[in-house]
């Protein structure tokens, strides 16, 4: 009564999650077999109060896995999906090496469950960017009322995005710097303590980064609809959760009001907006929960059709682990 399911960098920031995640929804784990890399082979992870010994991906052999949730780069991704879905298995990969491949789906359980149809038969589904998630789930309800022609967004990103070793070098700068000694950088390209950086993955020709561009194109393949998309992403000094500012242009009027019922009753959105009350979501009350939150919804004065929104997710959680197990969920379903 179960599925095999391996976790592929399961000691890291997202694979922790994913046990977790697993563990609180009771997906239906028969065997648990977490993975990572030759480093931390041999060491333990924790799932439901047991201890499960990490085994080197390397080295293992996937025949008889139903279900792999990979988040360990890129790199792992493209050379050991294809590997686990030629002996079975589906594998929900969070790199972003398969997204935009158009046999592969890439999918956000409340906007574009549908797509999950093409993982029939190459049976890799990617997980998309965690940014592009939470501002796609509070596109689509708006999106369906009335089509979107151009979205403006920038980011404010959490460290953890950035994965474990970059939360503790937010942490360790702060302490540095709280105790009057240079920042040591490792990381980041800059110092992140009491800073922002505005600069997430690598720079292109065209100026942009790839977080910008993934963005950008993810956007467009997951809403199945030819919005113009542009981006700035940022790093900023917080631990978890993503924070975006979102500026929307619709093809026909939708105002404030409208955009708030309709968020309102959205699947996964949460809706805090209450200025009198000085009511808005943040990073510190999304951290460790699932919705996608929206809030200063308001009407763009500058702007015929326009609007504003304030969006913020837990990075990890919704950005990350939650959206591959919601997926895991729809493929046993
Ligand atoms: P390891 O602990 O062996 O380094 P994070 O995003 O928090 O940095 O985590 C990355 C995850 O991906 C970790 O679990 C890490 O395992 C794993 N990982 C990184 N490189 C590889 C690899 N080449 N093969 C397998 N797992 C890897």
């Amino acid at each position: 009564e179960g599925y095999v399911v391996a976790v592929v960098g399961a000691t890291g920031a997202v694979g922790q999650t994913m046990l977790e995640i697993l563990a609180e929804r009771d997906f239906p784990v028969a065997t648990l077999i977490p993975l990572a890399s030759s480093r931390s082979a041999g060491s333990a992870v924790t799932f439901k109060g047991s201890e499960y010994i990490v085994q080197d991906l390397e080295q293992f052999d996937p025949s008889g896995v139903d279900i792999a949730l990979f988040s360990a780069g890129g790199d792992t991704s493209l050379r050991h999906a294809p590997r686990f879905a030629e002996a079975g298995c589906y594998v929900v990969d969070n790199s972003s090496a398969w997204r935009m491949d158009p046999e592969v789906a890439l999918v956000v359980p409340e906007v574009n469950p549908e797509a999950l149809e093409m993982a029939r038969h190459n049976r890799i589904i990617a997980n998309p960017n965690c940014s592009t998630i939470q501002m796609v789930v509070a596109l689509k309800p708006l999106h369906d009322a009335v089509p979107i022609q151009r979205v403006v967004v920038s980011t404010y990103q959490a460290v953890s995005g950035a994965g474990a070793r970059a939360i503790n070098e937010l942490a360790k700068q702060t302490g540095q710097l709280l105790s009057s000694q240079d920042a040591t950088v490792e990381v980041f390209s800059s110092r992140i303590a009491f800073n922002v950086i505005p600069h997430i993955d690598l720079f292109m020709d065209d100026g942009y980064t790839k977080e910008e561009r993934k963005m950008i194109n993810e956007t467009v393949k997951i809403m199945g609809a030819d919005i113009a998309v542009t981006a700035t992403t940022v790093r900023v000094p917080v631990f978890y959760g993503h924070s975006e500012s979102v500026n929307i242009t619709f093809s026909a009027p939708l105002d404030a009001e409208r955009a708030r019922s309709l968020l309102s009753e959205a699947e996964g959105v949460c809706v805090v907006d209450d200025p009198s009350t000085e009511d808005y979501p943040m990073p510190s009350e999304a951290a460790g929960s699932d919705p996608v939150w929206v809030g200063r919804i308001r009407n763009d004065l500058s702007c015929p059709n326009s609007l504003h929104l304030w969006v913020v997710a837990d990075n990890i959680r919704k950005g990350a682990a939650l959206n591959a197990v919601q997926i895991a969920e729809i493929l046993i379903s």
